[in-house]
């Protein structure tokens, strides 16, 4: 067994993108487990893009992490020793327990997964959160109608690929925004969507509107930014628009000039058509959540819900891959093989 606890650690705030010196690797000795408390061994890390709004200090839903503090993190682990009657050494669960190579829970905060029903990774990705964030946002904010248009961006990743394969499940076109070419051509032909545009292109706009000759009535909004211009004047009437993130603003430091505000216009467009915007955090719709795994597992079954995992190896490689998620540089759930 190990003796000591790798981890990584917020070492300075990130001032824009974040870089390697804003992360440390350090080594801790290993904790001890407590009455009523388990030692759990990470297998797998997830990376997500709310954890740069956590490096910031800047007043958000969560506490931002302190400097010095392990970056935080769900994990999909091995319970490794067990003082705690309701779990036993061996169990795989879900744990929010950072980036670090062992950690103690007292078990409240863990969720069991079935290491026979799916690869355990997913129980971070397509039957984990990201998964869980686009049936929530599009069941119950989006809620596309037979023949409707949804488009969706970051459309190969986590949560993306989710809201446009679930839109064809429910009756309705899915358009995929995604970036470059061999993104969009594994969003349209593995993921079945009706199209696919790659908002790098010059042409994007145009290439949106044509692909959208009905206009748009569910825009699940993932970042904001270049491709909200594009998709603006394609809304329709009493379109709805899931406010799920928006990756393209998060390594902002202030607003913008004046000529990049968008809210004006936005408001605009959102009060002439009609339009609801509703934000949203996965959590409010939580008690679905059991629902959601239940069937989500069965359209893995019959093929019509595929995912695509980007697992790098190594713990200490995590800062850069997360660097990445920010320029678009993962491909598909993004994953540390701890
Ligand atoms: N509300 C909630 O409860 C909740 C829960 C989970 C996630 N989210 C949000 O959902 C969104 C997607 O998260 P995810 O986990 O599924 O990540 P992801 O799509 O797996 O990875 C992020 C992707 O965002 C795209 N991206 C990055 N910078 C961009 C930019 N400047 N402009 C356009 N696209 C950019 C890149 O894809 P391309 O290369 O294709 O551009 C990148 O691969 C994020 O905004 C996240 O914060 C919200």
């Amino acid at each position: 067994m190990s003796q000591t606890n790798r981890r990584i650690v917020l070492a300075l705030r990130p001032e824009g993108p974040p870089k390697p010196a804003n992360f440390r690797l350090e080594e801790a000795p290993m904790p001890e487990v407590p009455n009523d408390h388990v030692l759990l061994e990470a297998i797998y890390l997830s990376l997500d893009p709310y954890m740069r709004g956590r490096m910031s200090d800047a007043k958000s839903y969560a506490d931002p992490i302190a400097i010095g503090d392990v970056m935080v993190g769900a994990t999909v682990s091995r319970i490794k020793q067990s003082r705690n009657r309701d779990w036993k050494e061996g169990d795989i669960v879900v744990a929010y327990s950072g980036w670090q190579t062992h950690a103690i829970s007292d078990g409240s905060d863990l969720r069991r997964i079935d290491p026979h029903a799916a690869p355990i990774s997913t129980g971070l990705g397509v039957l984990g959160m990201t998964g869980f964030s686009a049936y929530a946002g599009l069941r119950n904010i989006g809620r596309p109608k037979p023949g409707e248009t949804v488009v969706v961006a970051a459309a190969s990743g986590a949560v993306g690929s989710v809201v446009g394969q679930l839109a064809r499940i429910d009756g309705a076109r899915a358009i995929g925004i995604a970036g470059g070419a061999e993104k969009c051509a594994f969003v349209k032909n593995e993921l079945g969507f009706d199209a696919a545009i790659d908002h790098r292109d010059p042409n994007f706009a145009r290439q949106l509107a044509e692909a959208c000759p009905d206009g748009i009535d569910v825009y699940f909004e993932n970042v904001g930014g270049a491709v909200w211009d594009g998709v603006m004047p394609l809304l329709n009437n009493f379109a709805r628009v899931p406010l799920c993130g928006m990756i393209s603003h998060y390594n902002d430091e202030a607003l913008g000039p004046p000529s990049s505000d968008r809210l004006p216009s936005s408001m605009k467009v959102i009060q002439q058509k009609s339009i609801t915007v509703r934000g949203f955090m996965n959590v409010e719709f939580i008690e679905q959540q059991p629902t959601f795994l239940d069937e989500a597992a069965g359209w893995i079954a019959d093929g019509r819900l595929k995912y695509r995992e980007d697992i790098v190896d190594g713990l200490e490689h995590a800062p850069t891959a997360f660097i990445g998620l920010l320029e678009g540089r993962n491909f598909g759930k993004l994953i540390v093989r701890v």
